[in-house]
């Protein structure tokens, strides 16, 4: 025997390393976002081009796109809408015939069980002012008051058959609004995904031109986190999860891999992470660049993000990954 550990042993032949390999990636880990335009016009695809490959798309072209993902093996998208009309109290999300509910109806008459739909519940895609609450005096959202418009975009999701709903406004006390008024309309089996920890991060400026959801003035730091604090994000998924939150999210999730792993050790609900836009763009650049192996550091990051203990990751390399039989 050798005076030393000879690590190597057990990575010297591909069967091995697969034999003792400790994290794997699957295709139903993988959640997909898209982006739906509210138009009357067909076949719209218009890029976004911070994130190549990403795109608003009309709810034909949606319709069609996600058929040929769920063809690969895509087992959930998450649905952002941008509607043709914006209000302060951003109306047009919790409207009947609004851009998302009309998505979900689709989306779920196509593919029923073979598809699960998550919708986001926010404000900021829908206000004229891009805030994710009504604004007080002060120009501040108003949290309680915003609590009631949470919950009537969680209920108008859930009465057009999404499967799951995904608060992401960080107001105070949103998952126990939504979810009681989700329970009061009859949809007491109807699963939370709650983005419990959610970041005031520069890394969502591309999500800010897809969803054309940029705040007008100020920003949202009086309501996303410090991106300098763990123990908060302790205290915010506590809440949720007494507010019976199913699912607890850290967003975004590659500079955030130790709170994804404390939630994973502090919790026992499942735990997602949501790669966001700008690690999506980061990788795409370089990737365009020729400067790093644009897949195989995509497949690495999202692997760093199970490994740090998250259940499911929602990310869009998810379509791209699935479609080239990556998984
Ligand atoms: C809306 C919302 C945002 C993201 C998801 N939901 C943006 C924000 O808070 O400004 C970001 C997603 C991404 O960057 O990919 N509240």
């Amino acid at each position: 025997m050798s005076d030393f550990f000879r690590g190597r042993r057990l990575r010297m032949k591909p069967l091995l390393r697969d034999l003792v390999r400790e994290t794997e990636l699957r295709p139903q880990d993988l959640i997909m976002p898209y982006f739906v335009l509210e138009t009357a016009e067909k076949n719209v695809c218009r890029p976004i081009s911070s994130m190549p490959g990403q795109a608003q798309l009309s709810p034909d072209e949606l319709d069609r796109r996600v058929a040929r993902a769920v063809d690969k093996g895509l087992k959930a998208v998450l649905l952002f809408g941008i509607p043709a009309r914006k209000d302060p109290l951003g109306s047009e999300a919790y409207a009947e015939r609004g851009i998302v509910q009309t998505a979900t109806r689709l989306l779920k008459e196509r593919h029923r069980s073979n598809l699960l739909v998550i919708t986001d519940i926010c404000l900021c895609e829908y206000t004229s002012h891009g805030h994710c609450g009504l604004l007080d005096r002060e120009g501040e959202p108003h949290n309680d008051q915003t609590l009631e418009l949470l919950a009537r975009i969680a209920v108008s999701h859930a009465e057009s058959g999404a499967d799951m709903v995904a608060p992401s406004d960080m107001m105070d006390g949103r998952v126990g609004a939504v979810r009681a008024a989700l329970d009061e309309s009859g949809f007491v089996n109807l699963p939370l995904m709650s983005y419990a920890v959610k970041y005031a991060s520069a890394f969502y400026g591309p999500f800010r031109e897809a969803a054309e959801s940029a705040p007008k003035k100020g920003n949202r730091r009086s309501y996303q986190m410090d991106p300098a604090n763990r123990r908060e994000a302790l205290r915010e998924a506590g809440a949720d999860a007494l507010e019976d939150a199913d699912i607890l999210m850290v967003k975004p999730a590659g500079p955030y891999l130790d709170i994804v792993r404390e939630l994973r050790d502090s919790f026992d609900k499942p735990v997602a992470a949501y790669q966001v836009s700008g690690e999506y763009a980061m990788i795409k650049a370089a990737g365009a660049n020729g400067w790093l192996d644009e897949t195989a550091a995509a497949l690495e990051a999202l692997l760093g993000v199970k490994r740090a203990g998250a259940d499911m990751i929602v990310t869009y390399f998810a379509e791209e990954l699935l479609g080239r039989g990556l998984l």
